[in-house]
């Protein structure tokens, strides 16, 4: 298993371009089983889920080309199994998201369930309750899903909680039923727009995207389209924390800070200074005093989940006391007892974590258990005083196109180390 090797107390200065959105590309590259035409997605990031989910579209049948780094021709039109395996969904849950066009379009699909993973259970009951609601009749058997319809039918569906798989998986089903379905308290990430553009250009109607009620009308058939992917707005975020936490000063493009509000503002407040240079260009200022401030992750448009370990490893140098809450997942502390092994002064209470700073990080040796928590690690050993070992870095190969080699570009002594 591979290692990063960081050697912290460097500053940073230069230029960073974003990748694109691996939370967007996932369901865009789902999205290409609705269609036996062609899909060319751009900007897909070069990171380990993408790898995931192109192998399970091609254990499906379809003929995934890749004619240019980063771009993805997707051709669902020989498409002979309509089943995810385990071993696909248990290293990326997010493989569930064929479920939706695969029954909608073939009137069958079989789905591994997930189970659970690192950062708390996360089950699939709200979108399998949804497709119900479209006349899908779903079973379970050795923990595989089946859902079956002849054809799904629209309807109101009101999620009990915000899911941003379960819209996605349900805003693809609806696009090829019959009449029209309203998906209420849906999630308003910019990855449920970026998907809802794609379906748009393949020939679906889709109102109200990016608000919490979303109308879909059923069509007979999509066709296929041509699309570029959002930027990364968790890489972007890290990126900025990434020049805060060394204190440096660092350009970043190819990012859209009006996905970045909650982030960009809170760490405003945290004394970092961020300037948009343009629409899609960022300068972060990192050099002053860092203040502690509080932080609740929320849904879109509040501030993220998935990038509350990279801002509570900020909170380790920041004057204060911080309280986090994290909402979103039960078991979303793990990073914690990593970096209090850098001697970070940090206590955990359930859904909370106390920060006190700022503290002296020193290297050590640490073990990656998810994706942003291994983000966050990285970060806290670029600010550490001496040598930092991450072991486990697959699961930051996950969701971040060769962190290593972006922040080595920019001034980090950062190696990854073969095993
Ligand atoms: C997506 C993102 C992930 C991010 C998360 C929250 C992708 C590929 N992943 O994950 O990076 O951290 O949104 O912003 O886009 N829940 C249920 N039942 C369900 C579905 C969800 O109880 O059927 C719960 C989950 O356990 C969790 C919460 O709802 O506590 C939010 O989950 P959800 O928004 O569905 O997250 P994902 O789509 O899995």
């Amino acid at each position: 298993m591979d290692k990063f090797r960081i050697v912290g107390g460097k500053q940073l200065s230069g230029t960073v371009a974003v990748s694109g959105a691996k939370n967007s590309a996932l369901p865009c590259l789902a999205a290409a089983l609705l269609t036996p035409e062609t899909v060319t997605l751009h900007n897909v990031p070069y990171v380990r889920d993408l790898i995931t989910m192109r192998r399970l579209l091609e254990d499906l049948g379809c003929t995934v080309l890749v004619p240019a780094l980063r771009t993805h021709q997707i051709n669902a039109g020989t498409v002979d199994a309509c089943e995810a395996p385990y071993e696909l969904v248990k290293t990326m849950r997010a493989s569930v998201l064929v479920l939706g066009p695969l029954v909608a379009r073939f009137g069958e699909a079989r789905v591994s369930l997930p189970g659970g993973c690192a950062i708390g259970q996360r089950p699939i009951d709200l979108h399998l309750k949804a497709l119900e609601q479209m006349g899908a009749k779903i079973e379970l058997q050795g923990g595989v899903v089946q859902a079956r319809a002849d054809r799904l039918q629209g309807a109101d569906i009101e999620f009990e909680m915000v899911t941003v798989g379960g819209t996605e998986n349900l805003m693809m089903a609806a696009t090829l039923a019959q009449g029209t379905t309203r998906l209420i308290n849906a999630a308003c990430e910019p990855e449920i727009s970026d998907l809802a553009d794609l379906l748009t250009k393949m020939g679906a109607y889709i109102e109200g995207a990016g608000t919490s009620t979303i109308t879909i009308e059923g069509v007979n058939a999509l066709g296929g389209a041509i699309h570029t992917i959002i930027p990364d707005r968790i890489e972007t975020g890290t990126l900025i924390i990434a020049a805060a936490i060394t204190r440096s000063e660092l350009i970043i493009t190819d990012c859209n800070p009006q996905h970045l509000t909650a982030v960009l503002d809170k760490l405003r407040d945290a004394g970092v200074v961020i300037e948009e240079v343009n629409e899609t260009t960022l300068r972060v200022k990192g050099n002053g005093q860092l203040r502690a401030v509080d932080l609740t992750t929320e849904v879109y448009p509040g501030f993220p989940t998935d990038m509350q370990a990279q801002y509570l490893t900020l909170m380790t140098q920041a004057e204060g006391d911080a309280e986090i809450n994290e909402t979103i997942f039960e078991n979303r502390f793990m990073h914690v007892s990593e970096l209090q092994r850098l001697g970070a002064n940090l206590r955990v209470h359930g859904h909370q974590c106390h920060t006190h700073g700022p503290t002296l990080l020193t290297g050590a040796k640490l073990i990656a258990s998810d994706l942003r928590a291994s983000a966050s690690l990285v970060l806290a050993g670029l600010a550490a005083q001496g040598e930092t070992w991450i072991d486990r870095v697959y699961h930051i190969d996950r969701g971040y196109e060769k962190i290593e080699e972006k922040l080595r570009s920019v001034g980090a002594e950062i190696e990854r180390i073969k095993g």
